[in-house]
C-alpha cells in the first residue's frame, strides 16, 4: 500500500513539471513532503480506504459527523502518525516509518475536524471506562444485529470468523457498531432495533472480543 501510494504522489510531482509557467528542465518538482494542499493530501493518502471526503469505503467514514461527535483530534492524530499495528491501517508520520510530516498530519487532522456537523443525540462515548459484560453484548447482539449477521454472527456477513476478528482492533469494533458503515448499509448506533447504550456497545464489544479469543484458543490447539 505505501508502495502504491509513493508511486501515486511520485506521478503527480513528475507531471507538475510540466505545468505552464514551469521551466521543465530546472524546475524542481513539488516533492511529496510539500504537498500542504488537505484535499490533495486526503484524496492521495486516505480516501483508497476511508472514501472519498471521508464518507467510508471499506474502512470507516472518519468524515462522517457520527465519527467526529465522538473521535476527538488526539484520537486522529495519533492514528494518522502511528496506524493500527497488526490492521492495514497504516503509520504515515515519518518517524514511524511513513512518508508525511508532523506539518502534513496536521493539515490532515484540521481537514476532517472541518468536516464535522452537529448530531442530533449524542452517540455513546468513544471508549468506555468500565469493562463489557459479554454476556449482555450477546444479548444485545441477538436483538439489535442478527437480522443482518445471522445467528451468532455466522450469516453472510459473517463477523465472529477468526479470518475477520483477527484484523480489527477492538476499538475499531466499537467504532463501527457507533458510527455505522452507511455506504455499506450497516445501521450507526441509532437506528438499530432500539438506540444502544453505552454499556450495550461495550458489551456487545467485549462479546465480539470473547469470540475472537475463543477462536485463538481453538487454533492454537
Ligand atoms: C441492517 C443490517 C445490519 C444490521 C442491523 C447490523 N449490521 Fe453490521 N454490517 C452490515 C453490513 C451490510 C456490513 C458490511 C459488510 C461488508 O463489509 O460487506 C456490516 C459490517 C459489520 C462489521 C464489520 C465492519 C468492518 O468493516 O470492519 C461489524 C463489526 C458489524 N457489522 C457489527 C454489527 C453489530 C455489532 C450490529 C448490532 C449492534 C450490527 N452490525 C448490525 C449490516 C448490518
Ligand atoms: C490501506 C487502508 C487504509 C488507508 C490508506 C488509511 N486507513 Fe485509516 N484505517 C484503516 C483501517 C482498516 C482502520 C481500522 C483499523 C482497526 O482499528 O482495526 C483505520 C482506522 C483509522 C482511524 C481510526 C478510526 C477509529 O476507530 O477511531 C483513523 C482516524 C484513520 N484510520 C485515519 C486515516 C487517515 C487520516 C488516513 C490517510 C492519511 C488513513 N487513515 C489511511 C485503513 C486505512
Amino acid at each position: 500500500m505505501k508502495r502504491a501510494v509513493l508511486s501515486f504522489a511520485a506521478a503527480i510531482a513528475l507531471s507538475s513539471c510540466d505545468a505552464p509557467g514551469r521551466h521543465s528542465a530546472e524546475a524542481a518538482p513539488i516533492r511529496p513532503a510539500e504537498v500542504a494542499d488537505f484535499a490533495t493530501l486526503f484524496s492521495q493518502n486516505c480516501s483508497g480506504c476511508h472514501g472519498k471526503d471521508g464518507q467510508g469505503a471499506l474502512a470507516v467514514g472518519i468524515g462522517r459527523p457520527v465519527y467526529l461527535a465522538i473521535a476527538d483530534d488526539a484520537t486522529i492524530r495519533g492514528t494518522t502518525e502511528s496506524g493500527r499495528p497488526g490492521t492495514s491501517m497504516p503509520a504515515f508520520a515519518q518517524r514511524t516509518g511513513g512518508m508525511l510530516t508532523e506539518a502534513q498530519i496536521e493539515i490532515l487532522v484540521r481537514g476532517i475536524r472541518n468536516w464535522a456537523k452537529p448530531v442530533e443525540e449524542n452517540p455513546p462515548a468513544y471508549t468506555s471506562s468500565r469493562p463489557g459484560d459479554p454476556s449482555r453484548g450477546h444479548d444485545v447482539f441477538a436483538a439489535s444485529c442478527t437480522s443482518c449477521h445471522g445467528k451468532d454472527g455466522r450469516s453472510a456477513i459473517a463477523i465472529t470468523e477468526s479470518s475477520y476478528l483477527s484484523l480489527v482492533t477492538d476499538q475499531h469494533l466499537r467504532t463501527v457498531i457507533i458510527a455505522g458503515l452507511p455506504q455499506l448499509g450497516m445501521p450507526d448506533w441509532r437506528s438499530n432495533n432500539k438506540p444502544l447504550s453505552d454499556a450495550d456497545v461495550t458489551g456487545v464489544v467485549a462479546w465480539l472480543s470473547s469470540q475472537r479469543e475463543a477462536l485463538s484458543a481453538q487454533l492454537n490447539h
